[in-house]
């Protein structure tokens, strides 16, 4: 069955981000000019999705609102001949894709967000994609796991190496054989283990596809790390009657979901931005000399 729907988690409480996150939805926080969630939107259109399902919470009419038209702000940008903005303001909502919207009523985990998709999924494998994580490859990942999935037919999830320090930030799998480069068979799935306990370094980034048996164990699933229903935890479940295999992530991910890594995606992305890139390279190299020196006079008096 071919991958048509994708769910986007986008009900968290952003409290990383306050107070910018006290009104606005996390993932309308931009990077250099783009909502991060359009990235997404943007890379689910990229791999052939058609309809997608976005669980908001609270305060989140800010994402309604930017894929809907804007009737006067479109009116005041045609008047102004600014017809380059009017594109990328009509772009916005012909954006290709089909997006539907459902609140989850108490933040309770991801597991319980991606749940409350049971009945807009109807049955077919899905993707799940998380806002936290943009991902920047000649094919976008989420295309990835589908062609993964065309062959397997097996729910299958998004893994990179990372820092072994960095382990219990993440959900971890314990990989028991390799299929073919970059594929593996799990032998368990754990959500943010302790450094000593994690089962490798490979961690799950924000992209998963699923059958739709998954509803049936999230259904049941009790909470586990941080008295959350786990997405991980319904995966690893999943794994003991169906197969579900990890696929190793070669591309560069960027993870808005922290202060530094949405300062460091900005900055790169700031580096490639049409509109800006003359400036912020020249800007980057003059502001490293500087500091450069200051650590170096710092460094001088403290001999
Ligand atoms: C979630 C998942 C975790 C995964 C991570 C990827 O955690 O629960 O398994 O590794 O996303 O970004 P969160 O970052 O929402 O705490």
């Amino acid at each position: 069955m071919k991958v048509r729907k994708a769910v986007i988690p986008a009900a968290g409480l952003g409290t990383r981000f306050l107070p910018a996150t006290k009104a606005l939805a996390k993932e309308m926080l931009p990077i250099v000019d783009k909502p991060t969630i359009q990235f997404i939107v943007e890379e689910a259109k990229a791999s052939g999705i058609e309809d997608i399902l976005i669980v908001e919470g609270k305060q989140k009419r800010s994402i309604e609102d930017h894929f809907d038209s804007a009737p006067e702000l479109e009116q005041n940008l045609e008047a102004k001949g600014k017809a380059s903005l009017l594109k990328m303001v009509h772009d916005t909502t012909d954006i290709g894709v089909n997006l539907f919207y459902v609140r989850q009523p108490y933040p309770n985990g991801l597991g319980d967000a991606v749940r409350l998709a049971k009945s807009f999924i109807a049955g077919e494998p899905f993707v799940v994609m998380l806002g936290d994580d943009l991902m920047q490859d000649k094919i976008p990942l989420t295309q990835q796991l589908i062609t993964e999935y065309e062959q397997t037919h097996a729910s299958i999830l998004a893994v990179k190496k990372v820092p072994h320090a960095d382990v219990s930030a993440y959900g971890v799998i314990d990989p028991e054989s390799e299929v073919h480069k970059g594929l593996y068979n799990v032998r368990k799935f754990v959500e943010k283990p302790s450094v000593d306990e994690a089962p490798s370094d490979l961690a799950i980034i924000g992209r998963y596809l699923l059958t739709p048996e998954i509803f049936d164990i999230l259904d049941h699933q009790k909470p586990g790390k941080g008295n959350e229903i786990q997405l991980t935890d319904a995966i690893d479940e999943l794994n003991k009657t169906q197969r579900v295999f990890a696929h190793e992530f070669t591309g560069k991910r960027y993870d808005v979901g922290n202060k530094f890594g949405f300062v460091q995606t900005t900055i790169e992305y700031g580096l490639t931005h049409p509109e800006v890139q003359d400036e912020v390279r020249p800007y980057l190299l003059k502001l490293a000399a500087q500091l450069k020196a200051e650590d170096e006079k710092k460094a001088a008096k403290g001999k």
